[in-house]
């Protein structure tokens, strides 16, 4: 490697971290949701929140706010167009490989950083299957 390589982001990171999609501005009562998942990353501080609207078992709607940074964001913003539209289940397997793929891979040393959004996701589905018991 190259010094300085893998300190590259790529355009479709720089575009969904400049451009995050269904990412909630404001208040969470802009957003009707059925639930709502919230992760911290203990390394760095940073936080995610997810929220999911659910219709015939997939999410028909998602929204998501962060205090994180421009990797998380862009992965998450990734992370909430794949999900939209799938089944929980389908939702629940999209990888960090998935997101890497999506964005054109990430600085190999911000990879982590694309488990933040998925964890919250994972914490919105149980929390929404809790509910619903
Ligand atoms: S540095 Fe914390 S999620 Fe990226």
């Amino acid at each position: 490697m190259n010094e300085g390589e893998d300190w590259i982001y790529t355009e479709t990171v720089k575009d969904h971290f400049l451009h995050p999609r269904n990412f909630l501005m404001g208040d969470e009562s802009k957003f009707d949701y059925d639930a709502v998942g919230q992760v911290g990353n203990p390394v760095c501080g940073d936080q995610m929140r997810m929220y999911i609207k659910v219709k015939d078992g997939k999410i028909s709607d998602i929204a998501w706010k962060t205090y994180g940074c421009a990797s998380a964001i862009a992965s998450t913003s990734a992370l909430s167009e794949l999900a939209k539209g799938k089944t929980l289940d389908a939702a629940l397997e999209i990888s960090a490989k998935d997101i890497d793929d999506y964005l054109g891979n990430l600085p190999k040393h911000k990879f982590h950083c694309s488990i933040l959004g998925h964890d919250a996701l994972k914490e919105a589905v149980k929390n929404y299957r809790k509910a619903l018991k």
